[in-house]
């Protein structure tokens, strides 16, 4: 018996989620299927499930696909979690290919508290005896420590800028490579405090986050596999199904927030949240995590054309 999925990862947003969702559940289309795209510790899944849904569940990450596969039997709807090891982008691709439709799709970006919260998994910036790495699992070339490695310090300092919105970037790349080249940048904890060195004056957060989260965000090439599921969203989600998506940067919510828009002047999607749903102040004191989740959602038009055009990539690929 392993640890309880329940306590490894507080889903954000959960009830925001389930009644986004709920009027495609309600209607029976598509054999009330939903795609979690990021099934994580499938805390929405099975309140999903629970509500009528049948889940078809991604995830890149092993570890996280077995306990939620655990979570799901616990809890007697084992018959109701089919599982997908991939990437949601090769996922989706897949499923649109094989014509597949379903009533709702959700997506809740990210890590999970699992990947975070394991020192061995080189996310934190805490750990001392590992080498940064950051990979959420399946198809990520290489590793954070790779990835600095390979990169040209401008090209460093881009990423450091473009994803964590780090203004003194150029400072932090120059401090990475020097302690690199001066193999001084073993360790996660080593890698923070290059940064903590490059960045002067006191901080509220640890200065380190931002080039933390930009790394993350490089390594898994989040804004390019976000950037396909957004273009297979339309031919995903079946006639009156419904589409929600959590982002926790700004980057992410700006690309949400744009492909719905445009989905809606093109007579895809009939409806999409007007306002941003984002967490109470009851959810966000319970579990800081939630604190800058924005959850945006859409509704399928019954008889909507398709989109003949990809939206441009908010993204640079390295
Ligand atoms: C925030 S967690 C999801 C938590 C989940 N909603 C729950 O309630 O337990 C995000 C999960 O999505 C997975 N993930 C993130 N990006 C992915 C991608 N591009 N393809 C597949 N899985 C991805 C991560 O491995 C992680 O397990």
């Amino acid at each position: 018996m392993g640890p309880d999925p329940a306590l490894l990862h507080t889903p954000v947003l959960l009830d925001d989620v389930v009644a986004a969702l709920a009027p495609a559940l309600a209607s029976g289309i598509a054999g009330n299927r939903v795609l979690d795209c990021t099934l994580g510790l499938g805390g929405h899944a099975l309140a999903l499930a629970q509500a009528g849904a049948v889940i078809v569940g991604i995830d890149r990450d092993g570890d996280a696909r077995a306990l939620a596969e655990q979570r799901f039997h616990a809890a007697g709807c084992a018959d109701r979690l089919s599982v997908i090891p991939a990437t949601f982008a090769d996922a989706v691709e897949d499923l649109v290919t094989r014509g597949e439709r379903f009533a709702g799709v959700l997506a809740d970006l990210g890590v999970s508290s699992l990947q975070l919260d394991r020192p061995e998994r080189g996310f934190s910036w805490r750990a001392d005896d590992v080498a940064p790495d950051m990979r959420m699992g399946d198809g990520c070339p290489e590793s954070a420590l790779e990835l600095m490695a390979r990169l040209s310090e401008a090209d460093l300092a881009d990423v450091i800028f473009r994803y964590g919105e780090e203004r003194l970037s150029r400072r932090v790349a120059r401090a990475i490579k020097k302690a690199m080249a001066a193999d001084a940048l073993k360790t996660n904890a080593n890698l923070a405090e290059v940064v903590r060195a490059a960045i002067p004056g006191h901080h509220p957060r640890h200065p380190a986050m931002r080039t933390f989260q930009a790394l993350r965000i490089a390594v898994n090439d989040e804004l390019g596999q976000l950037e396909r599921l957004l273009a297979a969203l339309p031919r995903l989600v079946a006639p009156g199904g419904r589409a929600a998506l959590i982002s926790f940067h700004s980057l992410e919510d700006r690309a949400v927030k744009q492909a719905l828009r445009s989905g809606l002047q093109a007579g895809i999607w009939d409806d999409v949240a007007r306002k941003v749903v984002t967490a109470s102040e009851a959810e966000q004191a319970a579990n800081p995590r939630s604190g800058p989740a924005k959850l945006r959602w859409a509704s399928r038009a019954m008889h909507a054309p398709m989109p003949s055009t990809r939206t441009p990539p908010p993204y640079f690929p390295l």
